[in-house]
């Protein structure tokens, strides 16, 4: 009762447009990843519609898993992972995003790529849509913000999942789809640009919508496919605690909750509009354009399990003056009982069994930890270990918390550490912020080897796979 399960599945997790590269080999079309120069903490990433020249794309190279996929794989083995979390580049498979027929070149990819993780007997976890787009929709349509969308996502789900069949059995519709409840998301998660006075909200929630729709859509034809698929929907869980036990604070905490996090879970997973979106899109001028069919849809559609990404949690008050941090999306208040990582996110594990119990007290279906990691600056020794404690000490508290869960009765099918080898930081563009239990030789000016180096955390996240999680020492 108090152990992870058997067949739990540990592992690690990446995105394509942060790790693969290749961005144009093999007829790869460009993404809207592709046009997001890097950044740091404090400045923002820029998106240019058309590349310039003389200025770094981070995801153009990355981390170049495209070129490095066995050695990269090889090394995922000996940690032992029994899956691996990864996306489909959307524009390695159907360049424009709206074309009738797929690449070969770039299926064939993907082939290779799940032939090599079979040989170590990793189940691949795949992301269908992680923050890329192709940027030809947001050219033609302004990204999701237009209905015509769905149709050229489902072609390509239904590509990769006739494809992919007996490859692949876990699924993941979109990435942190509530990355369309702020502002932050248009872009990375919808693909749309948000002209100068036009409300985004509108946009975004529309295209939610549309995302809703969509993923509906493929898990009906998942199974449809092959009933054994199990998949499934994937929520930034940003955990809010209310700074006071004021009424005020509570209930504002509440409302951020219930939108933030509960609307996306509640649609995917119950295949219904909660009540409280009503009132909302009401107060907020939103108005959602359905379709007659778009009922049906989200109910026949809902998802086989509940997956989200964790990395802190904020505070949330109706007091001005509360000091600010950073955060995975959405920043928060500033809560003085927790420490925070260089990038300001407040490392918060006890949080994770309170968001694991949450999460499944409110929909009573199997549940995974898709992201979880800390981000920070790794030294190379002179010697050439890497000695990184601090993202030890992390992970293990993390696991103690999620074991909790478990205890308190959750049913937690797997974990995937974030970005299990270092790569771009989705937010900053960034390399130097590391959260790999592998080093890769690159800094945030696209310079470096490509070398890449097991870290101490490497032999521990080794040995807690091994022990089924019993052995976190
Ligand atoms: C999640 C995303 O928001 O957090 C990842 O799904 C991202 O794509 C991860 O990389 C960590 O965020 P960041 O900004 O540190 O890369």
């Amino acid at each position: 009762m108090n152990k992870f399960k058997e067949g739990f599945l540990w592992g690690g997790a990446t995105a394509a447009n942060q790790f693969e590269g290749g961005w144009n080999a093999g007829g790869k079309g460009l993404s809207t990843a592709d046009v997001m120069t890097g950044g740091t903490h404090t400045t923002p990433r820029r998106i240019t519609p058309e590349l310039e020249e003389g200025t770094y794309y981070p995801s153009h190279e990355a981390i170049d898993f495209y070129g490095h996929y066995k050695e990269d794989i090889k090394m995922f083995g000996e940690m032992g992972f029994k899956t691996f979390r990864m996306s489909i580049n959307w524009s390695r498979i159907f360049p424009n995003g709206d074309d009738l027929e797929p690449s070969e070149e770039g299926l064939k990819f993907y082939d290779n790529v799940f032939d090599e993780l079979k040989k170590y007997n990793i189940e691949p976890l795949v992301t269908i849509s992680h923050y890329e787009t192709p940027f030809g929709l947001t050219k033609k349509y302004n990204g999701w913000a237009s209905r015509e969308v769905i149709d050229c996502y489902i072609r390509y789900c239904e590509t990769i999942f006739k494809r992919y069949k007996n490859k692949v059995k876990y699924w993941l519709t979109f990435n942190e789809i509530n990355c369309l409840t702020i502002d932050f998301g248009a872009f990375m998660g919808g693909g749309i640009l948000v002209k100068e006075g036009e409300n985004s909200d509108q946009l975004r929630f529309q295209a939610l919508h549309h995302q809703f729709i969509a993923s509906a859509k493929a898990v009906k034809l998942g199974h449809e496919i092959n009933p054994d698929f199990k998949i499934g929907c994937m929520i930034a869980y940003m955990t809010l605690y209310p700074y006071t036990c004021n009424p005020d604070d509570i209930l504002l905490a509440q409302q951020k909750d219930q939108i933030q996090n509960g609307l996306c879970g509640d649609v995917q997973v119950r295949g219904h509009y909660p009540g409280f979106a009503k009132r909302y899109f009401e107060e907020n001028n939103i108005k959602i354009r359905m379709e007659k069919d778009d009922e049906n849809i989200l109910r026949e559609g809902c998802v086989d399990f509940y997956s989200f990404s964790y990395y802190m949690s904020n505070a949330v008050s109706t007091d001005p003056e509360k000091q600010e941090t950073s955060g995975n999306l959405l920043g928060g208040i500033k809560n003085p009982y927790l420490k925070a990582s260089d990038w300001g996110w407040q490392i918060d594990p006890k949080g994770l069994r309170w968001t694991l119990n949450h999460i499944y007290d409110r929909y009573q279906i199997p549940v995974m930890v898709v992201e979880n990691g800390l981000g920070a600056v790794d030294v190379v020794e002179e010697d050439g270990t890497i000695n990184d404690d601090y993202r030890i000490d992390y992970l293990r508290d993390h696991i103690v918390e999620m074991n909790e869960a478990v205890k308190d009765g959750v049913d937690l099918m797997g974990y995937t550490m974030w970005g299990c080898i270092d790569l771009v930081s989705a937010s900053t563009g960034e390399m130097k912020k590391r959260y790999g239990f592998i080093y890769v030789d690159k800094d945030n000016e696209g310079t470096g080897t490509l070398e890449r180096k097991p870290k101490k955390s490497f032999y521990w996240y080794k040995k807690v796979i091994e022990s089924n999680g019993e052995n976190l020492e």
